[in-house]
């Protein structure tokens, strides 16, 4: 039962490292009587479960009231955990608040978009701002570090739960204002960055800036979109929101560090979460883990872009699969058992793509309320050898003779960037169409490795692109100059770049480049877009690509050769005179800057024949653009292409439609995961 930390760098300087993968998940004996404990522990030992995640939801039972506490149901609870063997990942129970707490101190309700104050109910009920969830979360958190930090089975700490949400409290209008002073530090200087010249939004006083919302700035559309008036506005508030709430959990984090500095601390994220930029909240966890309950309908491409989005913003290392269900969820529309062997293929493919846990909500099915019918290890018939913990004992004694794996990593040669702040950003837009959606965007190119066997990183815009052949950065609408640079430096070294329509329009700011798109990127792509077209779902054209004809959907970008925009500012030049108007970076191109090659064309309306797929040399790499939207048979054959020439070679060949293939290497070894789809079956071959 030992306890071995890693330290790393000083920004996440250690993981959990486990010598056996953690197997367990959320249990609730508070919710039972003691009985029922004794007989959890033996059943627990049966199905080779190890570790158990405790004290998530209990803040009310810990605290009857503002002056006492009560920790006894939970010594006992760590006692007889320790007793029978287990590790514990041990929560703060912050994230559902007491009844008392609300009616004695209503600053800790949060205030909805429309206005409403919530009254007392359900959980992830806190203000972020509340000085009462300020002062009474941390000192919650600091009495459990006192209290347990000699128990060695404790393997790392779990700070509230799955953060999300929004809070529009005059509490937190004020440090929305207190956070744009800090960035802006004059209203000039926010004036000029949200262009607030526009429809007479001139700010003369901090005071009388809002956080946007349905009062203020946003509407539904007709198509049932939620727009926002002014986007940088919008997008400060999304990255102050994403911060706020990381206080909170920084307060925690630093009362809990300060009394156990080596029990590493996270909280669980959850899929692609649109409130947060996980990105900045993994910086201030030791490492990160999430929750994987796929939906009925979700593609294997999408499951397997998660994991690696959640490895990608741990800085590639492992990570912990905090919890999944051993059997169903009860919150989806329709919530269909898995069958037999998905539980394994799902929780295997989740240590295909750097798991060092495999773990469950929840460990015993509660007797009331909201998730009793969700699946469990133990259900409400209370006994073992049910078809669910069968499977749960079997991969238990699967896992157990695979901890070579452990913390070993993926050896990515190609990556694609996801960004939390673009995704804002290309979601805060007003047209040109708004059925585009920033992560399908991502998951288009994404799919297009994961259907060659192509293992990739999900990387974030500051990660070093120096050990990748193929970088993609989908619909990079939001990108500063720097950025650019970067990826110029990237592609002279040899690298292969691959951007598609809405890349390179708007700064840091939200403000739009001038002198053409894509921005900063014209000349690593030698092209300049001159407008974009819009096409309804049900109507799409069509494009050649190597010999071959497909789809163009919902964007289609109408592409001219650099040369084209140089000659339209020398023309503009000679009629308009030479102003100073032309002396502005925008409109200066390098003597050398090329043109693209054209590798494909539109097929249909007034734009046939013009470019759409291009691609332009740039030192010793190459850089490609593609200008609209495709079906997966594009992306899949473009893939394949480029990804060929670069000299990346696929994890498998020969393999079976609907298998996918997954690999992790170190030190004692390369491990193939070859998980099918179709049939719920797993293998794992050293290589
Ligand atoms: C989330 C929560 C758990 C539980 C599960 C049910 O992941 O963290 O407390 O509600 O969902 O699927
Ligand atoms: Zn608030």
């Amino acid at each position: 039962m030992l306890r071995r930390y890693y330290r790393e760098n000083s920004e996440r300087e250690m993981y959990m490292k486990v010598k056996e993968f953690l197997y367990g998940g959320d249990y609730n004996p508070e919710q039972w009587p003691e009985e029922v404990w004794e007989a959890d522990m033996k059943m627990f030992r049966k199905a080779h479960i190890n570790e158990l995640t405790l004290n998530v939801f209990s803040w009310a039972a810990l605290q009857p009231s503002e002056e006492t506490y009560d920790f006894s149901k939970l010594d006992k609870i760590m006692e007889l955990v320790r007793a029978n063997g287990f590790k514990v990942i041990l929560a703060t129970s912050t994230a559902a608040t007491p009844p008392w707490m609300a009616k004695r101190h209503p600053d800790i309700l949060r205030t909805d978009g429309n206005g409403m104050k919530r009254k007392y109910g359900a959980r992830h009920n806190f203000c972020p701002s509340s000085p009462t969830m300020r002062k009474y979360a941390p000192l919650l958190a600091q009495k459990l570090a006192e209290r347990y930090k000699d128990y060695d089975n404790i393997v790392a700490w779990h700070i509230g739960n799955e953060y999300g949400g929004e809070c529009h409290c005059d509490n937190c209008q004020k440090n929305y204002r207190e956070w744009l002073k800090k960035k802006y530090g004059t209203l000039d200087e926010l004036n000029r960055a949200w262009n607030t010249s526009f429809w007479s939004h001139t700010y003369y006083d901090w005071d009388e800036i809002q956080i946007p919302d349905e009062r203020s700035e946003n509407f539904v559309s007709e198509g049932g979109k939620k727009i926002t008036q002014v986007q940088g506005q919008f997008l400060d508030y999304m990255r102050f929101n994403s911060d706020i709430m990381l206080d909170e959990y920084r307060i925690e984090r630093d009362a809990i560090k300060k009394i156990t500095p080596d029990i590493p601390i996270t909280t669980n994220f959850m899929w692609f979460f649109y409130g947060l930029n996980y990105r900045e909240w993994a910086k201030y966890m030791d490492f990160v883990s999430w929750d994987c309950y796929p939906h009925m309908d979700t593609e294997p491409a999408e499951l397997a872009m998660a994991h690696d989005l959640i490895r990608g913003v741990g800085g590639q290392k492992p990570f912990a699969l905090m919890e999944s269900s051993p059997s169903v969820t009860n919150w989806q529309h329709i919530n269909p058992l898995k069958r037999p062997g998905q539980m394994t293929l799902y929780s295997l493919e989740a240590v295909a793509h750097g798991a060092d846990t495999v773990q469950f909500f929840q460990m015993r099915r509660s007797r009331g309320a909201a998730e009793a019918m969700h699946g469990a290890v133990i259900e409400h018939v209370g006994l073992a050898g049910t078809r669910v913990f069968d499977e749960v004992e079997k991969l238990g004694a699967r896992l157990e003779k695979m901890n070579e794996i452990l913390g070993s990593t993926v050896p990515s040669q190609a990556a694609v960037v996801f960004d939390w702040e673009n995704w804002w950003a290309v979601d805060a837009l007003q047209g040109p169409n708004e059925l585009i959606d920033y992560k399908n965007e991502c998951l288009n190119y994404y799919r297009g490795f994961f259907e060659n066997h192509i293992p990739v990183d999900v990387i974030g815009l500051d990660d070093d692109l120096s050990k990748y052949k193929v970088v993609v950065a989908p619909m990079l609408f939001m990108a500063s100059k720097d950025y650019a640079e970067k990826i110029e430096d990237f592609v002279r070294n040899g690298g292969a770049f691959i951007a598609s329509a809405l890349t390179g329009y708007v700064d840091k700011d939200y403000l739009f480049y001038q002198g053409g798109y894509p921005g900063p990127f014209k000349e690593l792509f030698g092209l300049w877009v001159e407008e974009q077209d819009a096409l309804a779902p049900d109507a799409p054209d069509h494009f050649e690509w190597d010999g071959q004809e497909y789809e163009a959907q919902l964007i289609c970008d109408q592409i001219r050769p650099l040369s084209e925009l140089k000659k339209l500012i020398e023309e503009n030049k000679k009629e308009l005179g030479e102003l100073d108007y032309f002396k502005s970076p925008a409109y200066q191109i390098s003597e050398d800057a090329g043109d693209m090659t054209v590798d494909g064309t539109y097929a249909d309306d007034f734009y046939k024949g013009t470019p759409v797929i291009t691609e332009n040399s740039y030192g010793k790499g190459r850089a490609y653009y593609i200008g609209t939207q495709s079906t997966p048979d594009f992306y899949k054959d473009f893939m394949k292409q480029v990804t060929k020439k670069a000299g990346i070679k696929p994890a498998a060949e020969g393999v079976k439609k609907g298998v996918e293939v997954a690999v992790r290497e170190n030190e004692n070894g390369k491990f193939l995961f070859y998980l099918d789809h179709k049939n719920n079956t797993v293998e794992v071959k050293k290589a």
